[in-house]
Order: C-alpha cells, then sequence, then structure tokens
C-alpha cells in the first residue's frame, strides 16, 4: 500500500499535527506500509494528481483539517482516504451545531452562548458580559466556536474574566462559545470503526495537573495524569462509551472519533465536542485507549488505512 500521510496544516495546531501525523507515519513503517509524510501547502494538488497515493491518512488537526475542506479536495481528485466526509466534519466541527445535535438526542450538554466578535464590539462589552453572566451563571468557559488543543479556551470565574478570555478567543475564532462551566470528571472516549461498526474505547479520565487541560497540560509529558481505566463506576463509563457512540453516528463520523465529556459528581454525562481527527500525539488520549483496549496502533493505523480502499 502506498499511504499519504498529511500532517502539519494551516491551522494554529500545525505542531500538534506533525506529532499526530509522524506517530501514524511512524507505526505504519513498522509494518512496512509505503508511507510518505506531506504538508498541505499549494503543491498539495499536484501531487495529488502527478503521483495519486493509494490512500490518504489526514491527520490534521483544526481548520481545513477538521472542518472538512482538505477532505472535499481529496473527494475532488477521487482519493481514498480514513475519517469522516467533509459535511460528517462539518457538523462536528462547529461545536455549537455538535451540542445541539447531541441534545436533540436526548444527551445533556452545558448551556452556552454563541457570540460573534461584531456582538463584542457593537454592543459594548460591559451589558453584554452581565447579560451572559446573568444567563450561564458562574464560572463559566469561554472556547473558539470552532477549534481545537485549547487554543483561546480560557476558563472564567466571574463576569470580571469574560473580556480579557473573550479577547484571547477572538484571537483564533470569529466567534466564541461561551459556556456554563461544569464540574466533574473530564474523559476523553475514543471510538473506532474497522470494519464491524463503531464501538466505544476504553474511558480515559483526564486529570491537569492545574486542574486546567490547557495546550502545555495537553502536550508536555507528565503535566496531566491519565487514567485508564477512568476511576469511576462501570455504569458511568458505559454511559459515556454511549454517549461517544451516540456523537460518533448522530455527526455521521467515520473510522475513528473522539468525544470529550464531563461526569458531574452525581454521575450525569454531558457532551463538550466531538473530534474528527483526535490527537495520535504521544501524550494523546485516543492511542492510550486503543493501547488499553490491547489494539496495537500500528496495526490499527493500517486497518483503517486499508479499509478506506475498499
Ligand atoms: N485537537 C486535538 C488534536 C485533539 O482533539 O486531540
Ligand atoms: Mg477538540
Amino acid at each position: 500500500d502506498r499511504v499519504l500521510v498529511l500532517a502539519g496544516g494551516l491551522s494554529p495546531e500545525h505542531e500538534v499535527s506533525v506529532h499526530s501525523g509522524r506517530s501514524v507515519a511512524e507505526a505504519l513503517r513498522r509494518l512496512d506500509v509505503e508511507v510518505q509524510v506531506a504538508d498541505v501547502d499549494a503543491t498539495l494538488l499536484d501531487r495529488l494528481t502527478a503521483d495519486p497515493p493509494q490512500v490518504v491518512f489526514p491527520v490534521l488537526h483544526g481548520s481545513a483539517g477538521e472542518d472538512g475542506t482538505i477532505r472535499e479536495v481529496l473527494d475532488l481528485v477521487g482519493v481514498p482516504y480514513v475519517g469522516a466526509a467533509p459535511a460528517a466534519c462539518r457538523l462536528a466541527y462547529a461545536k455549537p451545531t455538535a451540542k445541539a445535535l447531541m441534545a436533540a438526542r436526548g444527551v445533556r450538554v452545558p448551556r452556552g452562548a454563541v457570540l460573534p466578535k461584531s456582538a463584542f464590539h457593537d454592543l459594548g462589552a460591559p451589558a453584554l458580559l452581565a447579560r451572559l453572566a446573568d444567563r450561564l451563571g458562574s464560572p463559566l468557559f469561554v472556547k473558539p466556536d470552532r477549534g481545537g488543543s485549547a487554543f483561546g479556551a480560557t476558563p472564567v470565574t466571574g463576569v470580571q474574566d469574560l473580556s480579557a478570555a473573550l479577547v484571547s478567543c477572538f484571537a483564533y475564532s470569529d466567534s466564541a462559545l461561551v459556556e456554563e462551566q461544569v464540574q466533574g470528571t473530564e474523559l476523553a472516549v475514543g471510538v473506532l470503526d474497522t470494519g464491524d461498526g463503531p464501538t466505544a474505547l476504553p474511558p480515559v479520565e483526564i486529570v491537569p495537573d492545574g486542574g486546567v487541560y490547557d495546550y502545555a497540560a495537553r502536550y508536555t509529558a507528565g503535566r496531566t495524569e491519565f487514567f485508564c481505566p477512568a476511576r469511576l463506576p462501570e455504569e458511568v463509563l458505559a454511559a459515556a462509551r454511549e454517549v461517544a457512540l451516540t456523537a460518533h453516528r448522530a455527526l455521521g463520523l467515520r473510522d475513528l472519533s473522539r468525544t470529550d465529556l464531563i461526569v458531574t459528581d452525581g454521575g450525569e454525562v454531558i457532551f463538550l465536542e466531538a473530534n474528527v481527527a483526535p490527537g495520535l500525539t504521544e501524550t494523546s488520549t485516543f492511542p492510550m485507549a486503543a493501547a488499553a483496549a490491547g489494539l496495537d496502533f500500528a496495526v490499527l493505523c493500517r486497518e483503517l488505512a486499508h479499509q478506506a480502499l475498499l
């Protein structure tokens, strides 16, 4: 097989994607699969048409990588790829849309409001922020409505911190998602489908040392403690897996995804978001969960690449 791993990309998550791409390429090479790695740039179309790979493994996080744009290009040139189709990516990548779809299926989601950059300027911050705090309570969480790796995402304890949080959010996105900050245990639940239908992997419990799973906590080894199996009752973990499967199906995802959840102290599972291109770095939860399930990461990558050819 000749596989082209796409990694890097144009989003702030470039570096993360390079690491994820390296993991996939090294894993496939261990199995003697012929792999090349390419970034997304002006030469991509030429490269895809002049010497088409058999299959593309897109490991691009954020913007064009996860919103479906690059996959539209792959559809256009007729090269099969691992993972969800463009339309599904668009749904999943837009957090408010994904939340609405999940809420419609009876899954609990944090209360939230979408705030375009223009509204922030037009209405004047103080009145707007007071209204938001009124509606959503506190503490809050501000994040780009589309994004990843916690770029531009800030927990906010009071209305006085909202303004600064929005400014850093708007550095990454034209639209902010302001949510109630749900307290509880953070879980990441991978979903994998290598041909027999989607299966939820064991949930990974995430305990960042500073309490916030920010960029540094995500990608600095030792900054976050991961527990797999997660330290929660079996029935709660089963419910979490069910929510991840619901997200995978409801959003029309394919091959692999990862759903991020909070379990409240009362044991309720709250959907935060679903990722169409979950991180596959050394500190990412998807490979941990696969290992906990007894799956070999390299074999899993090869199966996903192979399946895209069918
Ligand atoms: N956005 C990062 C890569 C993740 O979800 O793992
Ligand atoms: Mg994400």
